[in-house]
């Protein structure tokens, strides 16, 4: 006499041959009745109607019949994508950055043209931010031109813990940069998909934990990764970037126009390098013009965030980062009212 223990006795040692888990932990059966000697089976699996599907049922219809079963009734269906998440245990992986329901604020930080700064204001905006009190991370999306590590003064390379990269911190801000993974500064040889892929890494890969706000810094002009940037993150907001002189402001905006065709917000303008001021007389000295900032920021029809002059920070030797304006510095405190002005038209 087949009974429903003697079903169940041979469905223990039987997996679902995509999930590699035994079909009684993952609730497969949907539906056991026994007439007689007439066994009616329903098992959810990940594949129906595949050659494994018919191996299962095979070593099945077999062994039930050997246990005493007449005939055998075997139906299978397949597991909602849910169920295969939960099971595949994709539901326990940790949440990507990525993610749609995501609680992270990325701000690019782009420029029409390079060398005014970009890498400079991105590192300090992370750093103010984190002044601030906010969970701040950074990706130096300058996969060819890193150069953030060096301007933060990291030393250390990230740790690998299982599969996940845990990026590296320093003042208060999670880094990572494509210069911790080359060998003694050799160049980046890689080009198109695979610069993506690596962007892609930067996110998914990476144990960010989770963050307010993700900085980018990109590298000049308007290539190839703004554009990967934009399928990867149509939520972006940026910041542009641009020296004092007006023929600066007319090629950032350009950058501008890239953010608006890619649906990028654009968050503010920031005007770096604006001016010397002498220490000695406070007398303040534009020399690379003046107004480009202003003019860009009423272009793009948005605010002008800050003015940073020209001055190198005020390094001291037990922690050392060459580009690093600390509160203590003057520019410092620049920094920290355009992070206040960022925190409060994102809150808005
Ligand atoms: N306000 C400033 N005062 C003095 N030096 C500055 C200032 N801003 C940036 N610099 C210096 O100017 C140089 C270029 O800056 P940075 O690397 O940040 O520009 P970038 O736009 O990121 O350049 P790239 O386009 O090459 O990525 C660096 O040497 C940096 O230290
Ligand atoms: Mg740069």
């Amino acid at each position: 006499m087949i009974t429903e223990e003697k079903v169940l006795e041979i469905l223990k040692d039987k997996q679902d041959p995509f999930l590699h888990k035994p079909l009684l932990e993952c609730n497969a059966v949907r539906d056991l009745k026994i007439k007689d000697d007439y066994v009616s089976l329903k098992l959810a699996i990940a594949k129906p109607a595949t050659p494994e599907q018919m191996q299962l049922q095979m070593a099945l219809v077999n062994e039930l019949k050997a246990a005493g079963a007449g005939s055998v009734g075997l139906r299978f269906e397949q597991y909602t994508e849910e169920e295969i998440a939960n099971l595949s245990g994709e539901a326990n992986k940790p949440p990507s950055l990525l993610d749609k329901n995501s609680k992270t604020t990325f701000i690019a930080v782009a420029s029409g043209k390079g060398g005014v700064g970009k890498s400079t204001v991105s590192v300090n905006l992370a750093v103010a931010l984190a002044r601030q009190g906010k969970k701040v991370g950074i990706i130096d999306a300058d996969i060819y031109g890193f150069s953030v590590p060096d301007m933060m003064g990291i030393d250390k390379r990230p740790v690998v813990r299982g599969e996940r990269i845990i990026p590296v911190e320093r003042f208060g801000v999670k880094v990572i940069s494509m210069g911790f993974f080359v060998e003694d500064n050799a160049p980046v040889i890689w080009r198109g998909p695979m610069l993506g892929k690596m962007l892609n890494n930067f996110f998914s890969e990476v144990e960010w934990g989770d963050l307010d706000y993700l900085v980018l810094d990109l590298p000049p002009g308007t290539g190839d990764v703004a554009l990967d940037l934009h399928s990867m993150l149509p939520e972006c907001k940026e910041i542009i970037v641009t020296t004092p002189h007006a023929t600066a402001a007319f090629v950032a905006a350009r950058a501008g126009a890239m953010a608006i065709k890619t649906n990028h917000t654009i968050l503010g303008v920031i005007e770096n390098m604006a001016y010397f001021e002498s220490k000695n007389t406070g007398e303040k000295e534009y020399v690379f013009g003046r107004g480009g900032g202003e003019r860009l920021a009423e272009e793009l029809k948005t605010d002008l965030f800050g003015q940073i002059p020209l001055e190198q920070p005020d390094v001291k030797d037990d922690e050392f980062a060459p580009s690093v304006y600390r509160e203590y510095d003057r520019i410092g405190k620049i920094y920290d009212g355009i992070a206040d002005k960022v925190i409060s038209k994102l809150n808005k």
